[in-house]
């Protein structure tokens, strides 16, 4: 049997290289322009370090989709399923509490989570991560957003939809949860198995339910944004009134609920309508308390990330990511046997600042230049017993056919003006 790769994992081929650095230069510019700085956590940690932060009643605990192992000490690892928890423990290690705040930090790599696989979901998925820390002013909230959205039109995207909420702080959410399950428990029977599930655990993610039952039995109930305290209603249109400041459009989404059990206040997530059932390119809130959930000192924050296997789903149903061309600014063709070595040494030489590849065997000239083409050269240059007596090449322009012959010597303030 051929030797496959694992279920919900995939080769990043080298066509599709151009694509992914191109999303990656995307992501640098963004946040370098924001002075955003750049951090890359290990891709496991401590077990502790995940089930401590993303919540007992997070699927990512709840369906067991953590990949957990012992290692030789008997200690138990953890192939991280987000970055926020890896970059806490960092921020708290390296005590970065102590630098001007905000501390905004981006990363970016694999993440690993054992779910259903289908189209946007898979078990080894890469993120863009944002985490922006230290205020809980809601113009940090807005910043965040904002960040997200330059970020995907930097990519080239524009069919975007934001959807904003709120899970209020810890207060509103008990007494949402202590609502909807005096309202829920007497229907129990009629709920869904997963939703019955988490009535006990978490009501609140009830609202996540794609369930037409499920969701008929929600019609008639109130919202967490129906909960919010003073403090945290002003924070919510604190965020908006941003938003509308810097005209990102919005919709406010009173259903909204995150996957993972951390966040508190704003939450959010940018859409995208071509990419399937698995329409969130990116999401994220805020998340006080965490900090100090992990051992640090009370820091609020806020962040998101964004997973680029979807991205590059959405920019192929835009046609809209612009990738440089990857192929050579010079393919060499030797015409004859002693040709070989001499369009090899002029490659050697070249490539201390140029792209040139060549054929590795004699080439007709007409084979040549379509091997030229299928490599996508800006130049072909050929080189027989003619080219030889002259020290030359005879050069030709993919594009436009133009030919003209080069001195050798000439070649590289050649291909420095080309
Ligand atoms: P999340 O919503 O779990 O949030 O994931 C963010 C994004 O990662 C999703 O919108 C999606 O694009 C991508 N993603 C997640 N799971 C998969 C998967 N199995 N396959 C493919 N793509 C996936 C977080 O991870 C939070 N840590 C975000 C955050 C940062 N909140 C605060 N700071």
């Amino acid at each position: 049997m051929k030797p496959q790769a694992v279920k919900g994992t995939r080769d990043i081929l080298p066509d599709e290289q151009a694509a992914w650095q191109a999303i990656i230069t995307a992501a640098e510019t963004t946040f370098g322009r924001a002075g955003v700085a750049k951090l890359t956590p290990p891709i496991f940690e401590n077990s502790e370090i995940f089930t401590k932060s993303v919540g007992d009643s997070s699927d990512l605990v709840v369906q067991h989709e953590m990949y957990s192992f012992s290692d030789r000490g008997g200690r138990s690892l953890t192939l991280r399923p987000e970055f926020t928890a890896g970059v806490l423990r960092a921020f708290i290690e390296h005590g970065f509490h102590t630098k001007a705040s905000p501390v905004k930090l981006w990363s970016h790599g694999p993440a690993f989570r054992a779910e259903n696989v289908q189209r946007g979901r898979y078990r080894q998925f890469h993120q863009i991560n944002c985490e922006l820390l230290g205020l809980d002013n809601p113009l940090l909230d807005a910043e965040a957003i904002a960040l997200l959205i330059t970020f995907l039109q930097t990519c080239g995207l524009s069919d975007l939809t934001v959807r904003l909420g709120t899970v209020g702080d810890p207060g509103d959410r008990a007494a949402y949860n202590h609502y909807l399950r005096e309202r829920l428990e007497p229907r129990r029977e009629q709920l869904s198995p997963t939703s019955r599930e988490r009535l006990e655990r978490n009501p609140l993610r009830i609202l996540d339910s794609k369930d037409p039952h499920d969701q008929e039995l929600l019609k008639e109930l109130k919202r967490p944004l129906d909960f919010l305290n003073a403090a945290a209603a002003r924070h919510f249109e604190a965020v908006q009134r941003y938003l509308r400041d810097w005209d990102i459009p919005y919709l406010v989404d009173p259903s909204l609920v995150r996957g993972l059990d951390y966040y508190r206040r704003t939450a959010f997530e940018v859409h995208h309508r071509g990419i399937g059932a698995q329409s969130a390119l990116g999401g994220g809130g805020r998340y006080d308390g965490l900090v100090a959930s992990l051992g640090g000192p009370p820091t609020p924050g806020i962040g998101w990330a964004a997973g680029i296997e979807r991205l590059l789903d959405a920019t192929r149903q835009e046609g809209s990511l612009e990738v440089p061309s990857p192929g050579p600014q010079l393919y060499l063709v030797p015409l004859d046997e002693q040709a070989v070595a001499e369009v090899a040494r002029l490659a050697h030489r070249l490539r201390r600042r140029y792209h040139v590849e060549y054929a590795y065997q004699p080439r007709k000239v007409g084979r040549g230049i379509s091997d030229a083409d299928r490599r996508r050269a800006r130049y072909a240059g050929l080189r027989g017993s003619r080219e030889r007596a002259r020290n030359s090449y005879q050069l030709k322009r993919l594009a436009s056919g133009e030919q003209r012959e080069v001195a050798e010597l000439e070649l590289g303030d050649f291909l420095a003006d080309a």
